[in-house]
This record gives C-alpha cells, structure tokens and sequence, in this order.
C-alpha cells in the first residue's frame, strides 16, 4: 500500500510523512533526497545530472548514502537544494528516478513523500495527500530548520516553486483524487490525525 504525499518545499512533507510512516508502520521513502544526491553527485563531478542519474546508487534510510557515502548533510545545503531543482528539472534524470521509485514501491507499506507521487511515481496510491501552508509559513519553517534568515528562504524559495511548478515534466500538480491540506497554523500531531483518518477510510472501504 502506498500513501502519496505531495506538495511543495516547507509545507511540512518530510515531518508529516515521518510520522505518518511511523505510525503506521510504513516504510519512508524520501524522493526529494534522490534528487538532492544526483544533484549533488553531478555538481561534484562537473557533470550534467543526467549523465549520471542512471548510475549513481543512493541507498535511503537514516542516512542517505551516494555511492556509498554518507551524504545526510551535504545534501541539505542551500546549494544541494538548487542543485537538486534543476536535476529534478531533467526529464532524464527524472525518468531514471521514477523507475528506481516504482521498483522500491512495488511491494511492502510505503509513505512516500515527493512532487509527483500521486501523478506519476504511484498514481494508484491508495492514499494521496497534497499538503500546502502559505508561502511565508513554509520560509518560515526552512529557515528555521537550517539556520537561514527568512527573506533570503522566502526569496529562493519562490524560485524553485516557479522552477518546480512550470517545468515541462511532471511539474508540481495535485492529482485529481488527493486530498489537499492546509498545515498553515496546524500542529504536526492535527496532520498526522488527518493523514491516518484518511488511511483508516480507505481500509474500512
Ligand atoms: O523535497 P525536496 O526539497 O528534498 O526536493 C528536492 C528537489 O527535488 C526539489 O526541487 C523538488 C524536486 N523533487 C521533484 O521534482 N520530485 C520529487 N518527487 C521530489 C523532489
């Protein structure tokens, strides 16, 4: 079973499906930090995203390693995250991410957290949420996660959000079956409710 939950950066998607994942006990998977690590591994090497999607091997879990290495960190950087934008931008380098994605969801319980999971990476996800929050709660809760000042997040972030929802492939859209969630002003334990009342729903149909 999958539980797809999208929406753009800060909206509270990795903390939300976190905890959703653990109180369910389904597995995570983070796709933002696929992304992130061939963004990452690309920068490092001079070389264009795409030239090395296909060969890069990221292993997720508590730590997230490329090739081996343990990237955690590194691929959370104000340049990570630009990085990992125009990777994500690459229909190539998407292509060779969905497919590791659907092969990684194709059997056990997955909350898996994205842009594109319910529209492209699990479009039969038996559970897809969009969570939103208004754009300067989302640089608010950035910068504070990584230390930054909130203009320069709010700044930046409006880049990638432009970036994300108007390039040419699988740009950041809402499935027409998700369930779109405000979390501006909710506490993560109200989310976590209403993503697992959602999941409850679906067993009980
Ligand atoms: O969620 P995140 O900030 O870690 O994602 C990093 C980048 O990857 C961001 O620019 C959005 C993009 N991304 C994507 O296009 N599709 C996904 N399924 C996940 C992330």
């Amino acid at each position: 079973m999958v539980v797809a939950i999208d929406g753009p950066a800060g909206a509270g998607k990795s903390t939300v499906a976190k905890a959703v994942a653990a109180a369910l006990g389904f597995t995570y998977l983070d796709t933002g930090a696929m992304y992130r690590s061939v963004g990452l591994a690309a920068a490092e090497r001079g070389v264009e995203p795409a030239q090395i999607a296909g060969e890069v091997t990221i292993e997720l879990g508590e730590r997230i390693l490329l090739d081996g290495r343990d990237v955690t960190e590194a691929i959370r950087t104000p340049e990570a995250s630009e990085g990992a934008s125009r990777a994500a931008a690459d229909p190539a380098v998407r292509r060779a991410m969905v497919a590791q994605q659907q092969r990684i969801v194709a059997s056990g319980d997955w909350v898996a957290e994205g842009r594109d999971i319910g529209t492209v990476v699990a479009p039969e996800a038996a559970v897809k949420v969009f969570l939103t929050a208004s754009a300067e709660e989302r640089a608010r809760r950035r910068a504070a996660q990584i230390g930054a000042d909130v203009a320069t997040v709010l700044a930046e972030q409006t880049i990638r959000d432009e970036r994300d929802s108007t390039r040419a492939v699988d740009p950041l859209t809402v499935a027409a079956d998700a369930v779109e969630l405000d979390t501006t002003g909710l506490s993560l334990e109200d989310v976590v409710a209403r993503v697992s009342a959602l999941v409850a729903d679906h067993r009980e149909q």
